[in-house]
């Protein structure tokens, strides 16, 4: 994946936790130190070695570490980031939810070699729907679930996940995610 998603994965670390925690990661995992250049695209293996080596020295399922990178991704790194193009994708959960694809492609010029996910939503009635989630990769759908409630908290509007469907595939990940929306009127 891009260096990008390995900056936001150090920031939260020393944010929260501090350099030396951060060290002793890179330690564990054995990545090469230039493994941070934003705009660069790496191997999937450097990723995954962070992520594991993230969970083994903070003593949290690998699942654990993946969902609250995601809620820091979804509330912290990419409104610093990314504002405006948050501030572009939707006025509340279920439009932002639809207009994620679109998110995805309008960088895919700066992120070239770039395999993002696809998100389509099926909205079952006024305060749930249902959103399918496609991956390239196996084992995303923790950070999906942690994205997911940063959105709610970005948009001060409960989402609760009521279900997670796994759905069979040949290759990747996909699943089918139920929300429910907490002030659905506003
Ligand atoms: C402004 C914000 C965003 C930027 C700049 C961004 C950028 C990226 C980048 C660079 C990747 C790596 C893909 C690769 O290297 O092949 C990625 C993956 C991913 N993005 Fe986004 N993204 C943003 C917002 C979101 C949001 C709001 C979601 C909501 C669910 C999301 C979900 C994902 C997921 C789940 C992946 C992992 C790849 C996979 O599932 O196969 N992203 N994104």
């Amino acid at each position: 994946m891009y260096g990008l998603i390995h900056t936001a994965l150090r920031d939260m670390v020393i944010e929260e936790l501090g350099d030396h925690t951060w060290l002793e990661i890179t330690e564990v995992s054995n990545v090469p130190s230039d493994s941070f250049l934003t705009m660069r695209s790496y191997d999937d293996e450097v990723t995954l070695a962070l992520v594991s080596a993230a969970s083994s020295v903070l003593k949290l399922p690998v699942a654990d570490a993946l969902e609250a990178f995601g809620l820091y991704w979804m509330t912290t790194f990419a409104p610093k980031e990314y504002g405006a193009l948050l501030d572009h994708t939707g006025n509340d959960p279920i439009q932002f939810l639809e207009n994620l694809d679109d998110l995805h492609d309008r960088i895919s010029t700066a992120f070239t070699d770039f395999k993002p996910p696809s998100f389509r939503v099926a909205i079952s009635s006024q305060n749930a729907a249902t959103i399918k989630y496609v991956s390239n990769r196996k084992g995303l759908t923790p950070f999906v679930l942690g994205i997911l409630k940063g959105l709610g908290q970005r948009f001060d509007n409960g989402i609760e996940i009521t279900k997670i469907e796994p759905v069979a595939c040949e290759r990747g990940e996909q699943c089918d995610i139920t929300i429910s929306l907490e002030n659905a009127d506003g």
